[in-house]
């Protein structure tokens, strides 16, 4: 397990590349309806989102630039949203502002977010808390913020997808590179291709070990796969790859106790 402190370095990240997800952020938040992950698998194939969030409150852990609040706005929803990154959150505030969305957005760790226990119905993870944050950590926080029946949905890399990445952070390929044993996740900070953060992942017996040990009921688990036509290389996956092989998760869960 790596010991650098993935919290500065993952905020550092992202304040430096908020400004490569500007352009991304304007489309997102122009669907009528949401599209998932880096190969935008339809909401009507994942039911990510409850169709109706009237009088729902429902919080975003690890916004980025907000466009999942935005939807779930736009579906109803009070929404708080919450972002290590001051940037990403600048981005996210002029698109709520240019899309007349009232989302309550705040700087500050997942992890760790300093609101009250179960005040939520609903809390989700788009690639956010979900991958750049420890699972026992991000987790509990979840739980504790969800009320008795509340339902988390949060969607992140396949742990197959991270074994067959090559060590020098180079696309993906038909062969295993890590070992699944024991996974926790990557330091890509001092790869040599398209450098990043510090990512987490569990096997998928160590995720439902964790959801049953913190109070969690798994309702749903989803493979997401890149679409038939899709081409190209998205975030070090081939198109070729993710077709055969699952490159994304999505685990929805519902609180009990
Ligand atoms: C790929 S974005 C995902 C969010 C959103 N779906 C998007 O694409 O804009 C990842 C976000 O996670 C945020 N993040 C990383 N670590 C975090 C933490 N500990 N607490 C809150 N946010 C965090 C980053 O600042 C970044 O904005």
């Amino acid at each position: 397990m790596m010991t650098r402190d993935y919290l500065s370095t993952n905020k550092a990240i992202w304040n430096a590349d908020a400004v490569n997800w500007v352009t991304i952020a304007e489309r997102l938040w122009r669907l009528e309806t949401p599209e998932w992950g880096t190969w935008g698998n339809a909401e009507e194939d994942l039911s990510m989102l409850p169709a109706d969030m009237t009088d729902m409150d429902a919080i975003e852990l690890g916004c980025g630039t907000g466009y999942v609040s935005g939807w779930m706005a736009r579906r109803g929803a009070r929404v708080t949203a919450i972002d290590i990154s001051a940037e990403q959150l600048t981005t996210a505030l002029g698109l709520a502002a240019e899309h007349g969305a009232d989302i309550a957005f705040i700087e500050g760790n997942a992890e760790a977010t300093g609101l009250p226990d179960a005040a939520f119905d609903f809390a989700i993870s788009e690639y956010g808390a979900s991958i750049w944050c420890p699972p026992d950590k991000w987790l509990r926080e979840a739980w504790r913020l969800l009320r008795p029946g509340g339902q988390l949905v949060f969607l992140g890399n396949h742990p197959l997808s991270l074994i067959c990445s090559p060590l020098d952070g180079s696309p993906a390929v038909r062969t295993l590179h890590r070992p699944y044993r024991g996974m926790w996740g990557a330091d890509w900070t001092e790869v040599e291709f398209e450098p990043t953060g510090v990512c987490f992942n569990l096997t998928i017996s160590s995720w439902m070990d964790l959801f049953a040990e913190i109070g969690f009921d798994v309702a749903r688990y989803q493979e997401l796969y890149a679409p038939q036509l899709a081409s190209g290389t998205r975030a070090a996956i081939p198109a070729d790859w993710a077709r055969s092989y699952p490159v994304e998760q999505v685990w929805h869960l519902r609180r009990i106790g």
